[in-house]
């Protein structure tokens, strides 16, 4: 949530430069967008509403400067608008500060600051931060200023504080990720919420862990434990994405190229170090409960996970969300085995939910998609699902992913991995065939059908119900039509009486024991006047329309959802919604 882009160096152009860099974070928030950047004396600002993205810069006609900080915004506290937007900044308008997250006792430390005689501008519990550190700077140096202001802070935060005065930026994080690239000439610093952001400049970058700060200065970065309050030395990592993978090429978005790459992306995912898959096959078979835990997307395939280990495992598991996982803590112990699911690995709720974990001992699994996020970090066992970086804020291809690594971990669990790569091999095959111009014009057919209704209804049963639940927040997020996922089952024990006359029902169909009570599902669907469209590996008289998908029977959940994502990507579309950046929304929920 948010966006943050700085840059520190010889270039005489920071402030285009932290804008370009922005426009590649604008995923993470795009409700408004500001920069502050040193010129001779003073700090310039620019703030504007709306996205980023649509700015020219050289219709901004800025001025020359070697260091800029920047940030693309998702509100939380204050609404939309200039005065909200970041940077805040102190009355004398010498330190600037972007910051990601939610400072929680903001509202006392702003009565405490009202009362030394600050005066705020904003809604924001950000502003509130910039004056913290200006209260401190008056007895103590700059740096000592920012940290004594983080330590007062509660909540998750990333911030950078840029001082004119002395030409220093300080980035401190605690919960939120920062990453700092290091430019390829001497003296030159990149900080960004995200890699991708600067891969353009370097792909050299170091780690901000939490309680740790930055300070740039003179030419030099220099680590700081906040903690322990003492200088630390922090490790060059060379990240290997190409700048390439993280654009968009000649797709019109994000997420029909996201969509696409899943030809590639489970082939990786399938391709595990299987020594990975078996020790944590050995970590599910020797706990005493494991719980599969995420949020929305991430969620929902661990709802899958627990159907997946059920039926081909034979084992049971249980599945929280993040932000419910703590209603278990009573159940926790150092046997217990808790496997996060995670695109972003950023996502504060499930953050939460492993500290939870964490106090009463227990081990942690994470399938992740970015390998050095704060979960990963966090975790005893990482599983990279190595799908490349995923920008769309709907996730496509890190959930196939995530679904392949669950199914291998179940087949794994029942002694046969290889079984399970053989099945997701011949699935990811044919895939492969399935994704291609003529069947994304045959869904646009539907598409094109549904494109005006106000509600529509997606039922399925066993892993698929799960998958009906994911089906609806894809539809949701980009098309805002209103979707709704249920267990076939369940439509007539109330939500039945939703359908009338001409209502899509999209079921989602596996040619397993439970097709035909998915079928009947339809029918009696159909009987009220809905209007059944079908995901199925064969056609079946009560479709009003067909969307075939190979016949791949415990990977059904992995291609059942590819035709519902090529769906609500061309609903969006038809719609003229923005599928990459659907509104208030953010590719990863840092804030609980
Ligand atoms: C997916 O389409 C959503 N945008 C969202 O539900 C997402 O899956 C969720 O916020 C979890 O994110 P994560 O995978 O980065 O933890």
């Amino acid at each position: 949530m948010c966006g943050i882009f700085t840059y520190y160096g010889h270039k005489n152009t920071a402030p285009e430069l932290v804008i370009e860099g922005l426009k590649k974070l604008e995923y993470r928030g795009y409700d408004s967008w500001g920069i502050a950047y040193k010129t001779n004396d003073e700090i310039e600002i620019r703030k504007e509403i709306g996205k980023i993205g649509d700015i020219k810069v050289k219709d901004l006609d800025l001025k020359h400067s070697n260091i800029a900080i920047g940030h693309s915004r998702w509100a939380t506290h204050g609404g939309v608008n200039k005065k909200n937007a970041h940077p805040h900044f102190t009355e004398e308008k010498d330190i600037a500060l972007v910051h990601n997250g939610i400072f929680e006792n903001y509202v006392e430390i702003k009565k405490y600051l009202e009362k030394k005689g600050h005066t705020f501008k904003s809604d924001t519990d950000t502003e509130v931060i910039a004056h913290l550190i200006e209260e401190h700077a008056k007895t103590h140096e700059f740096e000592d200023a920012v940290k004594l202001a983080t330590q007062e802070i509660e909540g998750r935060y990333a911030i950078v504080v840029l001082n004119s005065s002395n030409e220093t930026m300080i980035a401190a994080r605690k919960g939120s990720p920062l990453i700092l690239g290091v430019g390829h000439t001497e003296g030159e610093y990149f900080i960004a919420s995200d890699i991708p952001a600067f891969l353009k400049y370097t792909n050299k970058v170091i780690y901000l862990d939490d309680n740790q700060m930055t300070v740039i200065k003179d030419g030099e970065a220099k680590f700081y434990d906040m903690e322990k309050h003492e200088e630390i030395e922090k490790r060059i990592v060379e990240i290997d994405w190409d700048e390439e993978s993280a654009e968009m090429g000649d797709f019109a978005h994000f997420m029909i190229k996201e969509i696409t790459e899943q030809k590639e992306t489970l082939a990786r995912a399938i391709n595990q170090d299987p020594k990975i898959i078996e020790k944590v096959a050995k970590a599910i078979e020797s706990a005493k409960g494991t719980y599969f835990v995420g949020c929305g997307t991430a969620g929902k395939v661990g709802m899958v996970g627990e159907y997946l280990f059920a039926k081909i495992a034979k084992k049971h598991t249980n599945f929280a969300f993040g932000s419910e996982f703590s209603n278990y803590k009573d159940f926790l112990t150092k046997d217990t085995l808790m496997i996060c699911i995670s695109q972003s690995g950023e996502t504060a709720d499930t953050l939460e939910a492993i500290e939870v974990a964490k106090e009463k001992g227990v081990k942690i699994v994470s399938i992740v998609n970015v390998e050095t996020s704060t979960m990963a970090r966090m975790s005893d066992i990482v599983v990279p699902i190595k799908a490349g970086p995923e920008k769309a804020v709907a996730s496509t291809k890190a959930t196939t992913s995530q679904l392949a690594i669950l199914t291998l971990l179940a087949y794994a669990c029942d002694g046969g991995v290889k079984k399970g790569q053989q099945e997701l091999i011949n699935a990811a095959g044919q895939i492969n065939d399935m994704l291609n111009p003529r069947y994304e014009e045959h869904i646009m057919k539907i598409a094109e059908k549904i494109k005006e209704v106000e509600s529509m209804y997606i039922i399925g049963r066993g892993a698929n119900y799960p998958m009906a639940l994911e089906a609806a927040i894809k539809l949701q997020e980009v098309s805002y039509i209103h979707a709704e996922g249920f267990a076939g089952g369940e439509l007539k024990h109330g939500p039945i009486a939703l359908i009338t006359e001409n209502t899509p029902v999209i079921a989602l169909v596996a040619n397993d024991d439970s097709k035909k009570e998915i079928i009947s599902n339809a029918t009696e669907i159909k009987a009220r006047g809905g209007y059944i469209i079908g995901v199925a590996p064969e056609n079946d008289d009560i479709f009003d329309f067909w969307i075939r998908v190979p016949d791949t029977q415990a990977v059904s959940p992995i291609v059942n959802i590819i035709p519902v994502q090529i769906l609500a990507y061309q609903l969006a579309v038809l719609r003229k919604n923005d599928p990459d950046k659907p509104r208030n929304l953010a590719k990863s929920v840092t804030v609980k």
